[in-house]
């Protein structure tokens, strides 16, 4: 199975396009090791030729620009795409806007949870992907399913969904419990582990995560690679930073950093290879030549950038 990360940012995109943060004015200038990073997503293929997508961000047109792998072939139809299916894996902006790009009459087919799928239900302009020509199907808890195109044919990718400690979209937060941290129901946000037919182990994309608990820290334990949630380096960072008033727990995201932090968290664990994603505009980690950046790699962890290719 290839892998690919084609959006390694958070919600917002780096640089976020109000940001003048003083990373997002490095990136905009071109400073060395500081590279510009599209929204959340990543893509998976077993042939090379159908490809899965986790997520559809609201920088679909350019990752798709960006990724020949998920352009139509030479010799396709006038219409075609080698996107054969699209997983949700929460309601956030950052990973549905995109389905919005992907309308004009191109069978494919959406996998997202029930809430999920009543959130789109729910927002009529979702309707612009045809439920005809792009069925929108169940993803169960804690089963394997394989993925198939809007015609029912096997991508090869098979997906394994699980709840995660999170929270709700933003928009939906006024429907939820804030006593409850906005993290109302287990399936909002979940994490999936996903397999390619023959291949070597399997791969977990948590984009957002807000606790290590018992229960993710023994799905875990031996995992091939870790796609995890990097949003923040510091709880308090985009306070710190003079941008915004939220902790990265209030925004249902995990630090990397800290005592509490995900680093720590999953020190002990045997998995493979670690790399964080999903990677806020505020976080240090995006300067290579950060002191973060340096103490996160020396802690066995990778930062994504858009483009990473990994094969399993
Ligand atoms: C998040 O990951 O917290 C969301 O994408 C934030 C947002 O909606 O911008
Ligand atoms: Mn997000």
């Amino acid at each position: 199975m290839r892998l690919k990360i084609i959006g390694s940012a958070a919600g917002g995109g780096f640089p976020q396009w109000n940001c003048n943060y003083r990373l997002s004015r490095a990136a905009r200038t071109g400073m060395a090791g500081v590279h510009s990073r599209t929204q959340s997503s990543i893509a998976a293929s077993v042939d090379g030729a159908g490809w899965v997508l986790f997520n559809a961000s609201p920088d679909i047109r350019q990752q798709i620009a960006q990724t020949p792998e998920l352009q139509p072939a030479q010799d396709a139809p006038l219409r075609s795409t080698p996107i054969r299916a699209v997983v949700l894996t929460n309601a956030d902006v950052d990973h549905v806007a995109g389905l919005l790009s992907l309308r004009e009459r191109q069978p494919f087919a959406i996998y997202a949870t029930t809430q999920v799928l009543a959130t789109l239900e729910a927002n009529s302009i979702f309707n612009v992907l045809d439920p005809a020509l792009v069925p929108r199907r169940i993803l169960p808890p804690a089963e394997e399913l394989a993925i198939c195109d809007a015609d029912g044919h096997d991508t090869g990718v098979t997906v394994e969904s699980f709840p995660v400690p999170g929270k709700i979209a933003l928009y939906l937060e006024e429907r939820s419990r804030p006593e409850a941290k906005f993290s109302s129901d287990a399936g909002d946000t979940i994490g999936v582990r996903i397999t390619g037919a023959g291949s070597r182990g399997s791969v977990f994309y948590i984009p957002g995560c807000a606790r290590i608990d018992a229960a993710l820290r023994t799905r875990l334990a031996d995992a091939a690679c870790l796609l995890f949630d990097g949003t923040v380096y510091t709880d308090d960072e985009m306070i710190a930073a003079g941008v915004g008033q939220k902790t990265g727990a209030r925004m249902g995201h995990l630090a990397m950093s800290e005592d509490a932090g995900s680093i720590a968290g999953l020190a002990d664990l045997r998995i493979g290879r670690r790399v964080f994603v999903h990677i806020n505009n505020t976080n240090p980690v995006l300067d290579e030549n950060s002191a973060e950046h340096a103490a996160v790699e020396a802690a066995g962890w990778e930062v994504a950038a858009d483009g990473m290719e990994m094969e399993f």
